[in-house]
């Protein structure tokens, strides 16, 4: 049967006899009344206990504290003075009978929200954190989100099946989490960074279609939308296309945006990776706002100006993007250009270079270098206003788009620049297979592995691996990534070649990924899917600024848990048995 919470009574049970079980959240003594704010998981609801009426009852509940539990039978009745504040706030139950189920002892968090404490102390006792009710409001949303994902899903024929957590390590860029065997000690399971090789060998089966909400463990530094553990909704389908995972995701965002009442704009746009880059300097583009970057390495490469001249000179770019004049940016200080400097010289770039409309004339920072034409020409491309100004950066063009989107997210917060309503949503695609890593002298993947290149570029695999595009795509909303996926390898052969690409040889693909080549020469079906950040996605609909508010036991920035006290050390015995010995703290 279901229960009744007080926060959901209304108007129409006046007059009905209810009893609820719920926490004192407030007690107040006002001549001779006792008024209890009651709060359960629905909400809150006062309580009144007359002493003319039930003096037992004041009798009994008279050691009644914050945080106590009761049972109370009572008549819903209309409230003398109503509280506009509350939903229940026109009513209130007048206590007819009582018991105390459970005591507290004074906490030491306040869970109305009203004294603040430090994170450390929250998390020490997350479990009372948890009951204030705007966390509580989180949780009910996850939850509701869930239900709407799943119930959306299994009407498409999804189905939902569960992957291993002990497994082997699944390469998705982060560090793994390993657990000794006790049994094979100097063996060890990895926790899985995602199902990804499951869900690819699940689609081998011939289930065609799969989802789980799971679990993944990264040990990756962490950040506010990053936890070592945290939830995906994972998504596989046989004969796909990116089309159709883009079609079946939009109608999951749709459904779930509209439980905050977030309109999605579908089709969601789509940008290309070399796009994005360019005009936006980021391969999660936040279209909030404008600040785009133009390149001005045709205008200026062939400038008298050496540094542009000899950066384009060597293949690389001049590339800039104009604050608003309505800012006064044209104003920044001294220290507000080295500010820029520094955020441009930790991204490889050697600096930045502003050029600024003030007092009707334009101001480049290195006086006389650039001809009028020259800068008015490029004050045109960059639409520079009166009072505004324009970074520029000069480098090669990773680098530069690097700089500048870093430059220009700063410079949106910095100006007040994000309306405060915006939801600005967009695919990726077209992200290159691979790129450079100069420091190990290979080649790495942009998503993982299994990703399939895009077959219009296949015959430059061997000859010119960084220009070819893949089949994967990431959603983007306010630039924050929400997910990610791609149409998948289904050949030995070419994951093969992959592998071989990325620096796994032979012997050391047949160790790791064995089991999946060897899998995709029996009848394996084109396949490719998705896969959302679920606590990412929560916290931009609960409208929180930390992963942590939606996570019940979240870790903090260094991965511990302050309630649990973990990662902590072990038993001298447990590490014997477990073959890790040498490793014992005694
Ligand atoms: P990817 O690594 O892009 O793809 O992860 C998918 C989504 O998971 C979320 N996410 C995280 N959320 C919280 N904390 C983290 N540490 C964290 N790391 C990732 C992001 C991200 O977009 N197997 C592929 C998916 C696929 O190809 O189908 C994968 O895991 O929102």
């Amino acid at each position: 049967m279901k229960r009744r919470g007080g926060g959901t009574l209304t108007a129409a049970d006046f007059g009905k006899t209810v009893r609820l079980k719920a926490w004192v959240h407030r007690r107040r003594d006002l001549g001779g009344l006792m008024f209890l704010d009651l709060r359960d998981r629905s909400g809150f609801v006062q309580a009144v206990v007359h002493p003319e009426a039930v003096p037992e009852i004041v009798e009994a509940l008279a050691p009644v504290r914050a945080e106590w539990i009761l049972e109370v039978v009572g008549k819903v009745v209309e409230r003398e003075s109503p509280n506009p504040d509350l939903p229940t706030g026109a009513l209130e139950v007048e206590v007819t009978e009582a018991q105390i189920l459970s005591t507290s002892e004074p906490l030491p968090l306040d869970v109305t929200g009203r004294v603040d404490a430090n994170e450390e102390h929250r998390l020490r006792y997350r479990y009372l954190e948890l009951r204030r009710p705007e966390l509580q409001k989180n949780f009910l949303l996850r939850h509701e989100v869930t239900r709407t994902i799943l119930n959306h899903l299994h009407d498409q024929e999804f189905l939902e099946l569960e992957t291993p957590i002990l497994t082997r390590s699944t390469p998705e860029g982060a560090r793994d989490y390993l657990v000794p065997s006790r049994v094979h000690p100097g063996n060890f399971y990895a926790l899985p960074q995602s199902p990804q090789i499951f869900k690819q060998l699940l689609m081998v089966s011939g289930f065609e279609r799969y989802v789980q909400i799971a679990r993944c463990f990264r040990d990756e530094d962490l950040r506010a939308d990053r936890q070592p553990e945290f939830t995906q909704v994972d998504i596989e389908l046989s004969f796909t296309d990116p089309d159709e995972v883009a079609e079946l995701t939009e109608g999951l965002l749709e459904k779930v945006f509209a439980l905050v009442g977030i309109e999605v704009p579908c089709p969601i746009p789509r940008m290309t990776y070399a796009e994005a880059m360019a005009r936006y300097g980021s391969d999660r583009p936040d279209l909030r706002y404008g600040l785009e970057i133009v390149d001005l390495s045709q205008r200026l490469g062939s400038s008298g100006f050496r540094a542009f001249q000899s950066t384009v000179a060597d293949g690389g770019v001049v590339r800039a993007f104009a604050i608003p004049g309505a800012t006064g940016a044209a104003q920044a200080s001294r220290k507000q250009l080295d500010i820029w400097a520094d955020a441009a010289r930790k991204r490889g770039a050697a600096g930045v270079l502003v050029l600024r409309r003030r007092d009707g004339e334009l101001q480049f920072q290195v006086k006389g270098a650039l001809t009028e034409d020259e800068l008015e020409g490029a004050a045109r491309d960059l639409g520079l206003e009166e009072g505004g100004i324009a970074l520029i950066v000069a480098a090669a063009p990773a680098v530069a788009a690097n700089a500048l989107g870093a430059l220009r997210q700063q410079a949106a917060e910095q100006y007040d620049l994000i309306p405060e309503e915006a939801h600005a949503f967009v695919w990726v695609r077209d992200f290159p297979l691979v790129e450079w890593d100069e420091s190990a002298r290979r080649w790495t993947s942009l998503h993982h592995p299994f990703t399939a290149p895009d077959p219009r570029d296949l015959e430059k695999l061997d000859a010119e691996p960084g220009s070819v595009r893949s089949l994967a795509y990431d959603i983007v909303y306010n630039g924050m990534e929400l997910g990610g996926g791609s149409i998948r390898i289904h050949r030995t052969e070419l994951q093969q070649r992959v592998f071989s690409l990325l620096g796994i040889d032979e012997k050391e693909a047949q160790a790791r990924f064995g089991f999946l080549l060897e899998a995709l020469k029996y009848g394996a079906p084109p396949h490719g899917g998705i896969a959302l950040g679920l606590d990412r996605l929560i916290m931009v609909l609960a409208g929180s600024p930390s992963i942590r508010d939606v996570i019940a036991f979240p870790k903090t920035t260094s991965a511990t848990c302050l309630m649990t006290q973990c990662p902590s050390p072990v038993d001298a015995d447990q590490l014997t048995e477990l073959g890790l010995a040498e490793l014992s703290r005694e």
